[in-house]
């Protein structure tokens, strides 16, 4: 293996082990196929095109692999969810949305490495048997989509696509779609309808999970970009190697997306469970801004419920422990209440308020909704209501409670997980920051709005402009 330096400034932190992003931002290196195959690429398609489908799905089964788009459903075993003699054609897409607020990582590898994810992609269609894959990419993403449309001209030029894949009898075509800029999009059953031109509404599951019913009634395996980087990664290792890495129950490299306030934000690959949040946020990150201490994190997308940096909270033993503490793998920050999700890390200091912050992801919410089912298109402009009224001065005392009561309608009682997408942060929001809601129900602030006390207050909370 060549070797490998980076671009100053952009040097891996000694925590750092990089797989996926082992050519992002890598001195020399470029998108191009050539660079590519110099580095030794598409030399594992080649090797896995020897081999049985069955054996790369127990490959990745042995793996442990779990998908890196949200929910960490494992990979090889949504592959075996296709029926059994099933004679419908199979259908691969790659989740290229990216659309949580908070996570930036798949953007590096279609912009940087994307034949990387073209050879996992291909790898992991031979495996499933699909001779059809899709590149589903945001809209926001216009030189992204350009990238990858040139990778994917150049692998079918060079014969890693198309007909007879160098020379193993396996044909396969990928191509690119581009959605229209939509959150929603980024729902699995939601981007199935908008390939096949529909509006894109999610599709209710249970009972059909796309892997048995999907694009065009046919089964279809939907996978992040992330994930499918990691299959290639998996076919390198070995799938015992792969799950000796890292925390048992999910092994792996995994990409972190750090923004908001320390004094590095950016991205890092760790091995899941290698590092916490306090080495995360203090050492990798390089701590809190000057004069600030960190008040809270949003530790897997936007989505994923908040955390409080004072809690104390208690080990599986028994023994007191902080949220700095908490090793960053699935298991270890669901333990704690909330989820690693798409691995975007949001970090706020004490200078926030976070009714202000619920208000920007409220804001964001109501405009997502795709609309069709009534308690998430109705209750998420009302609480955007309820928190911007509060943030206006013009809230009135149980607001709070009403708000949570709203969030609490939502929950688990719509088509798609958007419906908790939304739901949870009100909900965390208000369970770990309640003394801030109310501060701002209280009837000097909600009766006054311009007194002094109320301005007072607001300008306690962080949020007088
Ligand atoms: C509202 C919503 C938005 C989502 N957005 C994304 C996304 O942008 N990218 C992604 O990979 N998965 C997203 N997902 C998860 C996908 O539905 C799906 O589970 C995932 O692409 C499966 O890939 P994986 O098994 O490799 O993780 C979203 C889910 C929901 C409910
Ligand atoms: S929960 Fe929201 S986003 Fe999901 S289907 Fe219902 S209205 Fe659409």
């Amino acid at each position: 293996m060549s070797k490998i330096n980076y671009l100053p400034g952009k040097e891996p932190h000694p925590s750092e082990t990089r797989r996926i992003f082992r050519n992002v931002d890598r001195e020399g290196y470029n998108p191009s196929i050539e660079c590519f195959i110099e580095d030794g690429g598409y030399k594992l398609l080649a090797d896995a095109l020897k081999k049985q489908p069955s054996e790369i799905i127990d490959e990745v089964k042995k793996s442990g692999l779990r998908g890196r788009g949200g929910a960490g459903f494992p990979t090889g075993v949504k592959w075996t969810f296709i029926p059994r003699g099933n004679t419908k054609p199979v259908y691969l897409i790659c989740n290229c949305d990216e659309s949580e607020p908070g996570t930036f990582k798949d953007r590096f590898v279609v912009h940087q490495d994307p034949h990387q994810l073209i050879e996992g992609m291909i790898i992991s269609c031979f495996a499933v048997g699909a001779h059809f894959g899709v590149v589903y990419m945001r809209e926001e993403f216009p030189e992204a989509a350009k990238i990858m449309q040139k990778a994917l001209d150049d692998a079918k030029s060079k014969n890693f696509l198309g007909k007879d894949i160098l020379g193993s009898g396996f044909d396969l075509e990928i191509i690119l779609h581009r959605g229209a800029g939509a959150y929603i999009c980024g729902e699995e059953t939601s981007l199935i309808n908008s390939i096949e031109g529909l509006r894109p509404y999610p599709r209710i599951k249970p009972p059909f999970f796309p892997a048995a019913i999907g694009l065009y009634g046919c089964p279809t395996i939907v996978n992040n970009v992330e994930s499918l980087c990691q299959v290639r990664q998996v076919m390198e290792m070995g799938g015992e190697v792969f799950a000796q890495t890292g925390a048992p129950r999910s092994p792996g490299t995994r990409i972190i997306g750090v923004s908001g306030d320390v004094k590095r934000p950016g991205y890092y690959e760790v091995v899941s469970g290698s590092i916490t949040f306090g080495e995360l946020l203090n050492d990798l990150c390089g701590g809190p801004k000057e004069g600030r201490s960190f008040k809270a994190i949003i530790p897997g997308g936007s989505s994923s419920k908040v955390m409080r940096c004072d809690a104390q909270l208690k080990a599986a033993n028994g023994s007191p422990m902080s949220v700095f503490d908490i090793a960053l793998d699935l298991d270890s920050i669901a333990a704690h209440g909330s989820m690693s999700g798409s691995g975007g890390v949001i970090v706020m200091d004490d200078s926030r308020s976070m009714p202000k912050v619920l208000n920007n992801l409220n804001r964001f919410y109501a405009w997502e909704s795709c609309g069709q089912c009534t308690p998430c298109r109705e209750g998420n402009p009302w609480m955007l209501k309820l928190t911007n009224r509060m943030l206006s001065g013009n809230a009135a005392p149980g607001d709070v409670d009403l708000l949570k009561d709203v969030a609490d309608q939502i929950c688990g009682k719509t088509v798609c997980a958007f419906g908790e997408a939304c739901a949870w942060p009100t909900q965390a929001f208000i369970a770990k920051f309640r003394e801030e809601f109310v501060a701002l129900t209280e009837p000097i602030n909600a009766l006054k709005p311009h007194s002094d006390e109320a301005r007072a207050a607001r300008q306690f909370l962080g949020r007088e402009d």
